[in-house]
């Protein structure tokens, strides 16, 4: 059942780009327009929504805090995100005009479960995210958008998160064409590389190598720290989840820009840090200010491992180890920034003889609060 594969974590990064292929599939037309029937909201309801709550765990907080970027950007309707263990103890202000998107794999996760009740008891509309068809999150919810990533068999989330981004790019390119926001141009654009980004992801599969072996000639540290900005930042911290949970190993994401406000104490001598870099087209701003991120550390010894688009010349210098990655435009550079990350987790892993699929302590979905 594993079809060949040593375990199910690397069937499932592998299933990657069909699971992103099916998440899109029957989901936008030809001319570009997404057609979201699953989800029930009315038009005249989504026009009205005046913010944005997403409420999720673990990996799919990560997926939140990416789709966070997106709906601000594409409808400019302001957008929180939040754990949802944290969710309902703080009194959250919702009503009728906030749309709650509840994101889960499993569609059991307690944590997700009393958040999404609790929006509902203060008139929010739920929308959930999820990949687990007839779950109880669907269930409870206004609307579902199921992803589909198929079965996750592994305890670590791999394509169920590719795919809760592609969702939540979809939600948000969904709510800016019914809200008719000025940025319809450009939302074209992206359904248009939505529509390629599987082979992207497909393409960075078979560049896996070298990450996998440096991946086993880390196995004996104790730390690995993760940077990144804008979406990278997400990434930073989906990366060094994957690292803790499968390697037992001290793992931290930071934005790379709060460095200096502490975190850069902790670099030493031959500490391995990767680096996600935006793309230097765009928003190039970004792309410099990592650059010299990376510069930083990398006076301070650190052991740079950089993810950087094909054609970056800039980051090359200051790089001892580079994963390079296709072009995306910058929101979407998170589906192919994770992967290596995850090939990097599951190997390391797995050379400190870790069961990966299994990993200590964790089950597949937290059915307590
Ligand atoms: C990490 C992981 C967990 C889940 C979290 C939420 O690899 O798998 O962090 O993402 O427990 O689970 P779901 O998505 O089922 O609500």
């Amino acid at each position: 059942e594993k079809g060949g594969y040593a375990s199910f974590m690397l069937k499932e990064i592998a299933e990657q780009p069909k699971a992103i292929a099916d998440t899109l599939l029957g989901r936008i037309d030809g001319s570009g327009t997404l057609s979201l029937d699953e989800v029930r909201i009315p038009a005249e309801v989504l026009r009205e929504v005046d913010k944005v709550v997403v409420v999720a765990c673990g990996t799919a907080f990560h997926a939140g805090l990416i789709a966070k970027y997106a709906i601000e950007h594409w409808t400019r309707v302001p957008c929180e995100v939040e754990l949802a263990s944290e969710f309902r103890y703080r009194d959250p202000i919702l009503d009728q005009r906030s749309l709650v998107v509840a994101i889960s794999q499993s569609g059991e996760t307690m944590d997700t479960l009393m958040a999404l009740r609790h929006a509902r008891e203060q008139g929010a509309r739920v929308l959930a995210i999820c990949n687990t068809n007839g779950s109880t999150i669907p269930r409870e919810s206004d609307a579902v958008l199921y992803t589909h990533a198929g079965p996750e068999v592994a305890v670590a989330s791999t394509k169920a998160f590719l795919t809760q981004l592609v969702a939540c790019y979809l939600v948000a390119l969904y709510l800016g064409q019914v809200r008719g926001t000025k940025y319809g141009d450009e939302i074209r654009d992206v359904v248009r590389d939505l529509s390629r980004i599987s082979g992207a992801v497909e393409q960075v599969l078979e560049t896996m190598t070298p990450v996998r072996e440096l991946a086993r000639s880390l196995a004996h540290k104790n730390t690995v720290l993760f940077l990144g900005r804008h979406v990278g930042h997400p990434v930073a911290l989906e990366g060094a989840l994957k690292l803790k949970e499968l390697a037992y190993m001290h793992a931290e994401g930071f934005a790379a820009g709060e460095l200096k406000h502490g975190p850069i104490a902790l670099i030493e001598e031959d500490l391995p840090v990767v680096v996600v870099v935006p793309s230097p087209r765009g928003r190039s701003v970004l792309h410099d200010k990592i650059v010299s991120n990376i510069q930083e550390i990398r006076a301070r010894g650190a052991r740079t491992i950089v993810i950087a688009e094909e054609g970056d010349e800039a980051v090359a210098p200051y790089a001892d180890h580079l994963v390079r990655v296709p072009a995306t435009p910058t929101l979407l550079q998170p589906l192919v920034a994770t992967v290596p990350l995850q090939v990097f987790a599951c190997e390391l892993a797995t050379a400190r003889g870790n069961e990966v699929d299994q990993p200590r302590n964790l089950a597949k979905s937290v059915t307590v609060e």
